[in-house]
């Protein structure tokens, strides 16, 4: 099929962010992003959380809140989708306008505040995909308005696994009031020990993977505490990181003073730190997942030589497209080889001091 994004774009850069969205989500479900994706380069296999990714390269959480185009983001060329954010009751989210384009920073701004079409949707949605090839994650979350928040993470766990090849909670959105102190200590240990109680079959084969998605907002004080909960409680991996509330001094973007996580170019250096000091303090232990302003094979990299055995994206695809996908995975592996690796599990971390 031809590639319509680049008829497409100047479209879509014409219309407000958050219809571009809408209309790009409609056009995947009618089946206007497929496309045979070449195989992958043989160097970007890798086996982890106890599944075969054919790349390493995810579309991370928030482009497909609801599950509705999880195949077609595989057909991209994806080695991974992550949906959600899914919280248990539907949710309309923060009044718009809330989403923004900041393109001379190649950035977003985002208050969305966990838009999305509520657990039995979604868990339906994917049942509907059981049996397909392809790996997908969901990422849930509480509702705005719960009184029990902690167990609208043990709803979601217990709903999701067995219908997700793993369930992150995602304790780091900065857009639901109150939500990140579930990553103080205390708070995260408790919500850790209550998810770990709730797993179904906690010995079988088939168990399904639990992730932690983290703020890149975090001091070393509050990385190593919840080092130290992650290694304690064997969560399964660690994404690091969601978007930032800080780094707003240096955006040259009229929308740069908008309230809400910033998520793009600006936030690749300090998510990377906080991924390269996690690796670190965790001695290279726990799987990570690498995402934060990847708009290119050497951004990949870069993140995998600093922990992250699987990395994921979103704003770069909003001013590259879809093509970007093929051109990461063709130019990472051109670094691996480069650098004389044959899998890019051995470049894991080799940029890290121990
Ligand atoms: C519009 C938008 C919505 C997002 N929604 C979610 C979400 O629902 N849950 C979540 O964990 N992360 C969400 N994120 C954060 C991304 O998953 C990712 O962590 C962040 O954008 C950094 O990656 P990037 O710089 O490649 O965009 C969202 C990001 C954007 C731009």
């Amino acid at each position: 099929m031809v590639d319509l994004y680049p008829l497409a774009a100047p479209l879509l850069r014409a219309l407000k962010p958050e219809f571009a969205h809408s209309l790009t989500i409609w056009a995947l479900k009618s089946g206007l992003g497929a496309r045979a994706a070449p195989p992958d380069p043989p160097s970007l296999t890798l086996s982890v959380l106890g599944r075969t990714f054919a790349n390493p390269i995810g579309m991370a959480a928030g482009f497909d809140k609801s599950a509705q185009v999880a195949d077609a983001i595989l057909a991209m060329g994806f080695g991974f989708a992550e949906v959600g954010t899914v919280t248990p009751k539907p949710q309309a989210g923060n009044p718009k306008p809330r989403l923004f384009r900041l393109s001379q920073d190649h950035a977003l701004i985002n208050r969305l505040g966990f838009n999305n079409d509520g657990l039995e949707v979604v868990a339906g949605r994917l049942d509907a995909r059981r049996g397909r090839s392809g790996i997908v994650g969901v990422n849930i979350g509480a509702n705005r308005d719960s009184a029990d928040r902690v167990a609208d993470y043990v709803m979601g766990f217990e709903r999701f696994a067995g219908l997700a090849d793993y369930v992150t909670i995602n304790v780091s959105s900065p857009n639901t009031p109150g939500l990140r102190a579930l990553q103080d200590k205390s708070a995260l240990d408790d919500l850790v020990e209550r998810l770990m109680a709730a797993r179904p079959e906690p010995e079988s084969a088939r168990r399904t993977p639990l992730l932690l998605k983290i703020a890149p907002d975090l001091d070393d004080q509050a990385l190593d505490d919840i080092a130290e909960i992650v290694l304690a409680r064997h969560i399964d991996g660690v994404i690091i990181s969601n978007t930032t509330i800080g780094r707003r001094d240096r955006l040259r973007s009229r929308h740069g003073h908008e309230q809400g996580g910033l998520s793009g170019t600006p936030l690749f250096q300090m998510s990377t730190q906080i991924l390269r000091r996690f690796h670190q303090i965790t001695e290279g232990r726990v799987l990570l997942i690498g995402v934060g302003g990847i708009g290119s094979g050497a951004d990949a990299y870069e993140k995998i030589r600093s922990g992250a055995s699987l990395v994921q994206l979103y704003s770069a695809l909003t001013y590259q497209g879809p093509g970007l996908i093929k051109r990461i995975k063709q130019d990472l592996a051109a670094c691996l080889a480069r650098d004389g690796f044959s899998h890019v599990a051995e470049a894991v971390g080799t940029g890290v001091e121990r």
